[in-house]
């Protein structure tokens, strides 16, 4: 059990101005934990907690998370108003929404730099602390389409599907010197991510993928409507946090349940069709 019981914890949280990230903060701070929590917007992290919180255990960071030096001297910053770290929470991300070959490559670099490069940023600036101090807790905020794929995701599940695969070596790496990796993958949540604030869109899409445009339109028109809970979610995580120990992944939603079931079931099918042939390709033995 790494959490901290005897005095407060300190927390490292990415994305933190609307959605999970500003529940995650605002609930945090209402414990009684310290805070670092970067955004590209300060301003608009501290409006949305004006009168809402305390806010004199937060440390907000104005972070690029795709400059390793800014992450690095955030984590310095952290270390140095708090006196430790003791969970990182990768929380920032965007959702894009069209065909695979409607996918610019800048826009594809875009994606990654923030989903897979600035995690890793986080990552190799925070482990070195907590690996020497023997505890700690990653937590990486994928999604249900970190675990399966749809159409017109593709772009945003190539980011989830590789935070995924970094996430799982990273946990098997860490154990050894007590620290935990959680991967939570929530559904649909009513945060900012399906609005225009956040969810971005092909600067050249074709007409050759009418059904993805009208996807996009009903996602647009999900707004408002969505199942998860915000304020249920970032409650989820930290209790997850706290008891420790936990499975590697913490599904959030009932929709993000059943996708992920599915996506088992075809894999089992898949598997089950091909235990004959795999086999079939070995050397033979000597
Ligand atoms: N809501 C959902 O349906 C859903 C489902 C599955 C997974 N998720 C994941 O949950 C996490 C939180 O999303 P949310 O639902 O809370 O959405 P949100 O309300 O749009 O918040 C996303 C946060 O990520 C940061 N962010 C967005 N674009 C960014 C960029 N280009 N560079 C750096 N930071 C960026 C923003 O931080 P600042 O503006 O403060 O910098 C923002 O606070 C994301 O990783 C998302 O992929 C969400």
């Amino acid at each position: 059990m790494s959490f901290p019981s005897n005095r407060p914890a300190t927390w490292f949280v990415t994305g933190t101005s609307r959605g999970l990230g500003i529940e995650l903060v605002t609930q945090l701070l209402q414990r009684g934990d310290h805070v670092a929590a970067t955004t590209r917007s300060t301003e608009r992290l501290l409006s949305a907690l004006d009168g809402r919180v305390d806010t004199s255990r937060l440390l907000p960071l104005t972070v690029d998370l795709r400059d390793e030096a800014a992450v690095e001297q955030a984590v310095h910053q952290t270390v140095e108003r708090f006196g430790g770290l003791d969970v990182v929470v990768n929380n920032a991300g965007y959702g894009f929404l069209a065909a695979v070959e409607e996918t610019s490559a800048a826009e594809v670099r875009d994606m990654l730099d923030v989903q897979v490069v600035g995690v890793w940023n986080v990552l190799r600036a925070t482990l070195p602390l907590l690996r020497e101090q023997k505890s700690g807790h990653i937590v990486n905020v994928s999604s249900v389409l970190g675990l399966t794929a749809v159409p017109g995701w593709g772009l945003y599940c190539a980011g989830k599907f590789a935070l995924e695969g970094l996430s799982e070596a990273l946990a098997t790496e860490v154990a050894e010197f007590g620290v935990e990796v959680t991967i939570v993958e929530p559904g649909y949540f009513r945060t900012s991510f399906l609005t225009r604030d956040s969810l971005a869109l092909p600067t050249r899409a074709t007409d050759a993928y009418p059904g993805i445009r009208e996807m996009t339109e009903n996602h647009l028109k999900l707004q408002g409507a969505q199942l998860g809970d915000p304020v249920k979610g970032a409650a989820a995580i930290i209790d997850e946090v706290v008891r420790g120990e936990g499975p590697l992944r913490l599904l959030l939603g009932s929709d993000a349940h059943a996708y992920a079931t599915a996506k088992v079931d075809a894999l089992r099918a898949n598997l089950d069709a091909t235990a004959e042939t795999a086999p079939t390709t070995d050397h033979a033995t000597v």
